[in-house]
């Protein structure tokens, strides 16, 4: 090789950066118009269980439409992967709901910094689930991400209990779904939008009857009625975009699993916290206190010790 060849990076490598660039900005900036529409919908209809059916529901029928029309090739699946995926679906639907319930309750700022916290519950359901060690600096990291999430809890003034608690139980439960997934794709032969529509599917299939017992009809109905009176037709758009937007920002970032590690995956995740977190207190005009701020800055900042030290 010559010199300049060998210090150069190969064009292929510069353009994979660069798409990883694009799947990155623009599965951050669907999730911050996701989190804003969902957050109106919820405000005006407090029914978390029936609208993140509808996201579900949304991106089954965008994936259904588009394997029919073949704007997109259908997965050619066998019943050994649907038995695969059952498993990342039920933890899917939990996480999915869990954080929806949470949002309904609290502000999305305070949800997605307990939701920063994530890799700290990676590292201890590997350790005791998995019996995987990590290096010292790994566990290290995570006193920053736990004391910064407690700081930030405590010092919440508008702290809900189940609010808390839905963003505890979705971090629980995303982790098992990454930990099964990464099992499910590996050797695929279906790919990430592929996947993540498949899941979809099966979570929706899994979540319907427990959206009817937790809520149902009755309280829909009444729910929609004055929703409708008090916003006009505007809602429909809100909880469209909310569906629409939940669809395609978790299909670009499982098309994005495709191409990085997970723990790539899990930093950008964070990142992803932070737009969304700014720009939710923005856009809502949450209230915050400085310690409060401290605590999520203690926490993200954890999160990045803890990649390094990951690495
Ligand atoms: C959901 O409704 O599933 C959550 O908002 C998802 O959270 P995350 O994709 O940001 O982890």
């Amino acid at each position: 090789l010559h010199k300049d060849e060998e210090e150069k990076p190969p064009a292929s490598s510069a353009a994979q950066k660069v798409k990883i660039g694009i799947y990155f900005a623009t599965w951050w900036s669907l999730n911050v118009v996701f989190n804003i529409y969902n957050k109106k919908v919820l405000n005006a209809f407090p029914y978390p269980w029936l609208t993140s059916t509808l996201s579900l529901a949304m991106g089954s029928l965008i994936m259904l439409v588009s394997w029919a029309t073949r704007i997109a090739e259908a997965p050619k699946t066998d019943f050994d992967f649907w038995k695969a995926l059952a498993p990342v679906a039920v933890a899917h639907t939990i996480g999915h709901v869990a954080a929806t319930v949470s949002m309904s309750k609290v502000a999305v700022s305070f949800t997605h910094i307990i939701k920063s916290a994530e890799p700290a519950f990676s590292v201890l359901v590997s350790r005791f689930f998995l019996g995987e060690t990590f290096p010292v600096p790994v566990y290290l990291s995570l006193l920053p991400i736990i004391g910064g999430c407690g700081l930030a809890a405590m010092t919440e003034l508008n702290f809900n209990m189940i609010g808390f608690m839905g963003a505890m139980i979705s971090n629980l439960a995303f982790v098992f779904r990454n930990i099964f997934s990464k099992k499910g794709m590996k050797g695929k032969s279906v790919s990430g939008m592929n996947y993540y529509a498949c899941l979809s599917i099966l979570s929706l299939i899994i979540l319907t009857p427990f959206a009817i017992a937790m809520e149902g009809p009755k309280l829909w109905a009444a729910g929609w009625q004055q929703a409708v009176t008090d916003i006009g037709p505007s809602f429909v758009w809100w909880l469209a975009a909310q569906s629409i937007f939940y669809h395609l920002y978790n299909q670009v970032s499982y098309m994005s699993l495709d191409e990085i590690s997970p723990l790539t995956f899990s930093v950008g995740n964070t990142m992803k916290r932070i737009s969304v977190i700014v720009s939710s207190i923005i856009i809502f005009h949450t209230p915050v206190r400085p310690v409060n701020a401290l605590g999520a800055a203690i926490a993200i900042l954890g999160t990045f010790l803890y990649s390094q030290a990951k690495q």
